[in-house]
């Protein structure tokens, strides 16, 4: 299973995947970090669909078309944001990867590729948020055998350091 996993530093707009996930805002309409990002590759189209889903609960993933993306498709989530731990956030977190993995399977998908969730403009601690990722990943891979490729694009050595590491905690050295 671990075979299945990569971790590839950098810009998650540029792979050609089934779908690559966005950390959106409950309003589905855009924003800076890695939404921006995803918005400005994929074109005006993108945002015109996300205006048909009202918005997205936290925890909860959406799907969309990738548009003008080298992705098929966009999975908008969204993730907590980081009031030191003891509202609820973890739980959250756990829920945006299970969503996304949930709604890949529905929509037949075979390769995925997430961002940090919540680790920029929400604040989420870096290591807590990678072992959640890694965790949520073991289980769907299980969950889920149709699943080829699950891929993380952290952005910047720590975060890529911070993937390694808990890919380690949680398949082995
Ligand atoms: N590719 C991959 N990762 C990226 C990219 C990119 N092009 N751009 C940013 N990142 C990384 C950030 O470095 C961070 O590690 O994505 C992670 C998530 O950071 P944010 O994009 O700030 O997302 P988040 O912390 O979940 O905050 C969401 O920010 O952009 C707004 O509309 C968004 O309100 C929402 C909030």
């Amino acid at each position: 299973m671990k075979g299945k996993i990569e971790i590839i530093p950098g810009d998650i707009t540029t792979l050609a995947v089934d779908a690559i996930v966005n950390a959106a805002n409950n309003s589905l309409l855009g924003g800076g970090g890695v939404d921006g990002a995803i918005h400005r590759a994929a074109g005006p189209e993108l945002l015109a669909e996300c205006r048909t889903l009202n918005g997205c609960a936290t925890g909860d993933a959406k799907i969309t078309a990738g548009y003008r993306l080298p992705a098929k498709h966009v999975i908008h989530t969204v993730g907590p944001v980081w009031h030191g731990g003891a509202r609820g956030e973890p739980d959250l977190l756990r829920s945006c990867y299970r969503r996304s993995f949930e709604v890949a399977h529905g929509a037949g998908l075979r390769s995925i590729a997430f961002p940090a969730i919540s680790c920029g403009v929400y604040g989420y601690p870096l290591d807590e948020a990678c072992s959640i990722a890694l965790e949520e990943t073991k289980a769907a891979l299980e969950r889920y055998p149709e699943l080829e490729r699950v891929i993380f694009t952290p952005f910047g050595a720590e975060a890529e350091a911070a993937y390694r590491a808990a890919l380690a905690r949680v398949f082995g050295p």
